[in-house]
């Protein structure tokens, strides 16, 4: 099996990490990823297997689980309870509340919210250079998540720096200081929302904390605990991954000068898969396998840990043609962007909702939009998301 000797934190990789997939994946579908210590999936086929195969798990396995250090125990405590490390029965139970809450009415409810979130934010733009970044791909998802959950908008800061702080711990660079500052954000981000929920409780509304509350009362179902940590997720992983979905979509598109054709009610779907696909903003998951597994040609045992590269999934030649190249007008096949199986993201119709009328009102209103800097990734592996996005209209 090939060795694949690259270090996550090589700023050339981080910029633009498909040579080095490409030529991981021209050895196989697995491999020996050396600077993380565990093999690595590489081609769709192996990426999409792995996600779906149920010997493998985000869970770590019973004997390896070890209490964290006490700095991060605020941190800790919502990652124990969130459905995302979760596997079954534990992860049946909460993603079947979940997505009780989380109805297709509720999400199509949305709309006409986020078109008209979309227009006022255009409205707002200035002449001058600006970052889209800033004013429009992270707002759109920030603000909608808060409407959907029912926290209040003006808490869109505070959000921001909790959630930015706990996905920090994910980053291969990770110091002492993101650990403080993950624990710190993790525990003002439960105060707030243990008060919040409680204040809700007296006054329930038509949105999803006060569905999820009447799950947390309806008898053993959701624990208080669990109730925390489900919001937190929700609103971490609710933004994050738009956001940077919708600036790496936007900056291949102004390089590239795709058309306003690509924006229209008969064509934005295949764009936004197009876009999801070519330059996913989220490149690595792992699994530990539970047993031991013969795949790819490398057996596994119970305890090992697999690297499932979603970016590298995504242009694989044998289920793209000239997987490089950004063509919007592609028929839509199933990308790894969301994930799969289990795990598959809760958000994908939210995502996609999202990105259809943010990217279809952007180019109606800015018909003339254009890069006035060229715009550069954040130096982290696994975010893969842009520092800022300078344009003008
Ligand atoms: C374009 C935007 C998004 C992308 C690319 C994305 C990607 C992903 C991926 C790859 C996973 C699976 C991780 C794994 O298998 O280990 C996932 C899970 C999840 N996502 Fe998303 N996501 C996006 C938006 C959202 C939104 C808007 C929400 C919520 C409103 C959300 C909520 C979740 C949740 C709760 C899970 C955990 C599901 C589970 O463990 O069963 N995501 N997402």
């Amino acid at each position: 099996m090939k060795t694949l000797h690259q270090s996550p934190v090589d700023p050339n990789f981080v910029q633009n990490p498909y040579p080095i997939y490409d030529a991981a994946r021209a050895h196989g579908d697995l491999v020996y990823w050396a600077d993380y210590r565990m093999h690595a999936a590489v081609s769709h086929r192996a990426v999409q297997a792995l996600l779906k195969d149920r010997r493998f798990g985000r869970e770590v396995p019973a004997e390896m689980q070890r209490p964290g250090p006490a700095h991060l125990a605020p941190w800790l405590m919502v990652e124990s309870h969130s459905l995302l490390e979760a596997e079954p029965p534990r992860h049946t139970r909460l993603r079947r509340l979940v997505m009780r809450a989380f109805t297709s009415r509720a999400i199509a409810a949305l709309e006409p919210t986020i078109h008209d979130l979309s227009h006022k934010l255009i409205d707002a733009f200035p002449d001058a250079s600006f970052d889209l970044l800033d004013t429009y791909c992270m707002q759109v998802p920030v603000v909608t998540i808060c409407r959907l959950l029912g926290v209040p908008e003006e808490m869109s800061p505070e959000l921001l720096r909790w959630s930015h702080d706990m996905v920090a711990m994910y980053q291969a660079s990770r110091t002492r200081q993101t650990e403080d500052a993950a624990a710190a954000s993790a525990k003002e981000f439960t105060d707030f929302l243990s008060s919040y929920v409680e204040k809700r409780r007296s006054d329930p509304r038509d949105d999803l904390i006060t569905r999820l509350i009447a799950a947390e009362e309806d008898g053993e179902k959701l624990s208080r605990d669990e109730l925390v940590a489900t919001c937190i997720l929700l609103l971490n992983a609710g933004h994050e991954a738009t956001v940077h979905s919708l600036g790496n979509g936007l900056r291949t598109v102004l390089q590239q000068g795709v058309k306003a054709d690509a924006f229209q009610p008969e064509t934005i779907d295949a764009t936004v898969e197009e876009i999801l696909r070519f330059d996913p903003p989220l490149h690595m998951f792992t699994r530990y396998a539970y047993e031991e597994i013969d795949l790819f040609g490398h057996s596994f045992k119970r305890g090992d840990e697999v690297a499932l590269l979603l970016g590298a999934a995504n242009r694989d030649p044998q289920v793209w043609a000239e997987p490089h190249k950004f063509d919007p007008t592609r028929p839509i096949l199933t990308n790894s962007s969301f994930g799969a199986g289990l795990h598959f993201c809760v958000g994908a119709p939210l995502a996609r909702l999202e990105m259809r009328i943010a990217l279809a009102a952007l180019f109606e209103r800015c018909p003339n939009l254009a890069l006035s800097a060229e715009p550069e990734y954040s130096n982290s592996y696994h975010f893969h998301g842009l520092k800022r996005l300078m344009v003008q209209v």
